[in-house]
């Protein structure tokens, strides 16, 4: 029987799992919704179990549409920072606390005074961020102080998802890279880091390669997924990661911009490099010593779904995003004044604050939903700007940008995205994604490549070019320049506004 391998990614709004020929092309892929739980404003969880739950549904069913009942390894990959913490039986101890929760704020402050700014670029090479993991664990010694007496182990969500196939407890450095507790230039665990905030560092997993073997798939985990116990499952890597992994951009040269609920621009580098300022995260790589840049837009996709939602429906019933698209595609470039920040959970690059709020700014009477659509796109697309300019400052000259995600399944979104970034928008087959990255790093772990460029250069082929037209890179740069200027004004009332 052929070889197959299978790719699975624990996304925020969904579990998806792939399966992948030796050719490399998609046998099969699918995909199971997750539940997002709000407790509180700014408030972000799910139950790592439903994580779970979803994968096996998920493999299984992709598994029978591909007719395939075995498969030579598993990749995983998932949302990154995200805190599963286990008891001593490796219960799980509370909902998961995801990266796009912002309720750790004392905590990031707590981390940064005892740290401070240079001990961060140091030790870890990234700044105390809500999103991140570290913050997480605090907020949890903090505020449920008996919960955290019984914490043992730290897992990322991909790993947990490893535990329950495996029983092992590892992660890859592109994940652990995620946490604050990771020294990202030398790969391995930070101690003064841990030690320095009164962490155990027995609660971390070891820290295998991306492509090693991790484990093999147990027989109470084989018979739920109806697959032969003892498969290998390889280290992964985080969503972020293995995207760019499934899209090739595995090299110092190359760049991808991701929109889905968050957005990020990922550009790989050959040695660690941190921004003096921090404002760009730095992380280890799926690939064994690369890192990559990036920068983070924390509502994305997630900026178009609200506006379906919230404001574009009628009657309860919200209008295909195609055609949302299509509408806001009648509309110039620039929105006819209309300027929107998508900052609706806070903001991570370009400002790393956690109170700002999403605005629509300029309205007139002029303006129909379809400027409305319009200027969510721009505002998304414009956020991805402003980190792809920081990344330039730090070196980065990217010919081309390769466009992955649900947002690049848009020709429309596309195009303003080349026009915008002022580079060629590229697209990739197969476009799978995360997954696909995932299932990339498992066929290497099982020597079907020598290397994961090896892989991405017989898999991976280009599908479609969009170049920038002059006209409307013009005309967005006004439109951006007017999105730059709103922040810095508003800043502060975003600060007062989250103290009332
Ligand atoms: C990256 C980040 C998000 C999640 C989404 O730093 O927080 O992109 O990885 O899954």
């Amino acid at each position: 029987m052929p070889a197959h391998y299978l790719g699975i990614d624990i996304g925020t709004t969904a579990v998806k799992a792939l399966v992948v020929d030796e050719a490399g092309e998609v046998a099969a892929e699918a995909e199971v919704p997750l539940q997002l739980s709000t407790p509180a404003p700014g408030w972000s969880e799910q139950h790592p179990g439903d994580w779970w739950k979803s994968a096996a549904e998920a493999v299984r069913s992709a598994c029978a549409d591909a007719r395939v009942r075995e498969v030579s390894s598993i990749g995983l990959s998932g949302q990154m920072h995200s805190s599963v913490v286990l008891d001593k039986a490796d219960r799980v101890l509370r909902p998961a606390i995801l990266w796009n929760d912002v309720r750790t704020t004392a905590q990031c402050r707590f981390i940064a005074d005892r740290v401070g700014k240079t001990g961060l670029r140091r030790l870890v090479g990234n700044p105390s961020l809500e999103g991140f993991t570290a913050p997480k664990l605090l907020w949890m010694r903090d505020e449920e102080p008996r919960l955290f007496d019984q914490a043992r182990t730290l897992l990322l969500p991909k790993d947990y998802v490893r535990l329950v196939l495996t029983g092992e407890k590892a992660t890859d450095p592109s994940d652990a890279s995620g946490t604050l507790l990771f020294d990202v230039r030398k790969c391995r665990w930070s101690e003064e880091m841990i030690t320095g905030l009164q962490l155990d560092p027995s609660m971390l997993p070891a820290v295998l390669g991306s492509t090693a073997i991790t484990g093999k798939l147990t027989t109470a985990s084989a018979g739920i997924l109806g697959l032969p116990e003892g498969i290998p499952v390889v280290g992964g890597g985080a969503d972020n990661a293995a995207a760019a992994v499934g899209s090739g951009v595995v090299m110092q040269g190359a760049m991808q911009t991701s929109i889905g609920t968050s957005g990020a621009v990922v550009a790989p580098i050959e040695r660690p490099r941190v921004d003096p300022h921090m404002r760009i995260h730095s992380f280890n790589h799926a690939v064994a010593d690369t890192w990559y840049l990036m920068g983070v837009v924390l509502s994305a996709g997630a900026a178009l779904a609200w506006f379906r939602r919230a404001l574009a429906g009628y009657n309860g019933t919200s209008p295909p995003y195609e055609e949302l698209i299509a509408e806001a595609d009648s509309t110039p470039p620039g929105a006819d004044g209309l300027t929107f920040l998508p900052y609706l959970t806070g903001e991570r690059t370009p400002h790393a604050d956690s109170n700002a709020r999403g605005v629509f700014a300029g309205m007139h009477t002029g303006h129909e939903r379809s400027h409305l659509a319009r200027a969510v796109l721009e505002g998304v697309t414009f956020a991805l700007r402003d980190s792809l300019e920081l990344m330039r400052r730090l070196g980065v000259d990217a010919a081309e940008a390769i466009a992955v995600g649900g947002g690049a399944r848009s020709p429309t979104w596309r195009q303003m995205q080349a026009d915008v970034l002022r580079v060629p928008v590229v697209t990739v087959a197969p476009s799978g994604g995360a997954p696909y990255g995932a299932a990339i790093l498992a066929a290497v772990g099982v020597n079907q490549f020598g290397s994961v460029e090896e892989a991405c250069r017989a898999w991976i082929r280009p599908l479609d070019r969009i170049e920038p037209r002059p006209k409307s890179a013009h005309a967005y740069e006004q439109a951006y320049k007017r999105y730059r200027q709103l922040y810095p004004r508003l800043k502060r009332y975003f600060a007062d506004w989250a103290q009332e």
